[in-house]
Formats: structure tokens, sequence, C-alpha cells
């Protein structure tokens, strides 16, 4: 059986994420393919038993490409089980980690036509020299404002990979009962 598995990335983290996702299925006895979503124009649908899309948030916001590609590909999202995840800073806090506790991930719930059976939310990465010099003092201000690190020159991975381990087994179960 195979898995499509988009991802929508800014800095990369959502795509190790996605990488990391196949490599669990795989062990699980899955096939699985990683696409970039911004470039997903002719995707072969019946090659698939079920499809993952991951997404970050920049500023609030999932790119506008992941409403622009659910509201596309509505019809063969709904004919095959489906799971969603999403990336942010804010979930680095476990109690923010939930789709109902994590406020962007709700609201992309709730105003999406996508129905996903399963959903996780994943704490991302935190890379300040990689950020422009803008992004780098605008985190900075959120994450003393939220009690994160401060410190510019660190890059910090908040990604639980256990999390993301459990999130894949449960992918293949969903799939496996839908076949
Ligand atoms: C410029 C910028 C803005 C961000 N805005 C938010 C935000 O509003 N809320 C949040 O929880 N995380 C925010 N983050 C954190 C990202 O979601 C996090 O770094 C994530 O790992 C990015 O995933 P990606 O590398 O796949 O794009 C921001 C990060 C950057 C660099």
């Amino acid at each position: 059986m195979k898995i499509l598995i988009l991802f929508s990335t800014r800095d990369g983290q959502t795509r190790e994420i996605a990488a990391s996702l196949a490599t669990e299925l795989k062990e699980l006895a899955f096939d699985a393919d990683i696409v970039n979503l911004h470039r997903a124009d002719n995707i072969d649908w019946s090659a698939y038993d079920g499809v993952v899309i991951g997404a970050s948030i920049r500023y609030g916001h999932f790119h506008a490409a992941l409403d622009s590609f659910v509201k596309k590909h509505q019809h063969s999202l709904a004919q095959r089980p489906g799971a969603f995840y999403s990336v942010n800073l804010v979930a680095r806090k476990p109690e923010k980690r939930t789709p109902q506790t994590n406020s962007y991930t709700r609201k992309f719930l709730l105003g999406s036509t996508w129905a996903p059976d399963l959903c996780a939310v994943f704490a991302g990465a935190l890379r300040y020299p990689r950020y422009s010099w803008y992004d780098r003092m605008m985190i900075r201000l959120i994450m003393k404002m939220t009690g994160g690190e401060t410190d510019t020159r660190k890059e910090v991975v908040y990604t639980d990979w256990q999390q993301v381990a459990h999130f894949a087994r449960e992918i293949a179960q969903l799939v496996r009962k839908q076949a």
C-alpha cells in the first residue's frame, strides 16, 4: 500500500517530519512518496491508498497554497483516508500540542472542506542563525514574551520524534482499516 505525503514548508522542518513519517511507514511495510505541496501539479491519485498533508505556520498563518490545494483536490482527498499535521513553535508547550488546543490547527480544521481522519500538532524548530535580521528580531521578541529561547546564536529542534513515530503508526492503522 502506498501513501502520499505532501508538505508545505518555509525552512524545512515540515519536510524533515514528512521524511521521518515516510521512514516509519516504510518500516510498517508501506510505500510512501514525499511531495512538495507547492509543486504538486499532477498527482496520480489512483496510485495512493492514503494521504498525509503537513504544513507549518509563519506569522500566524499556514501558506495560502495549503487552502488552495485542499480546495482544488477536495474530491480526491475525500475519497481516501487522510491525515493532517501542523508544525509551529507554540506547540513546544505540550498543552498547545493537540488539534483542539493549538489555535492554528483548530482554525484550519474548522474552515477546511477536508475533514482528515487523523490530525497531529508537532513542535517545530527554532533556527535563529538562518533567519533574516527582521525575522530573527521578531521571533526573539515572541520568544521573550512567551518564555522561550532568546539566544540568537542557537538552533533548537523541539519536534518530539516519538510523537512523529506514533502518528505514523496511527496512519498505518487507519489506511489498513479502510483498505
Ligand atoms: C518568520 C517566522 C515566523 C513564525 N511565526 C510563527 C507563529 O506565528 N506561530 C508559531 O507558533 N510559530 C511560528 N514560527 C515558527 C515556525 O512555525 C517553526 O519554526 C517551524 O518549525 C517552521 O516549519 P518549516 O521549517 O517547515 O517552515 C515562525 C517562524 C519564523 C521563521
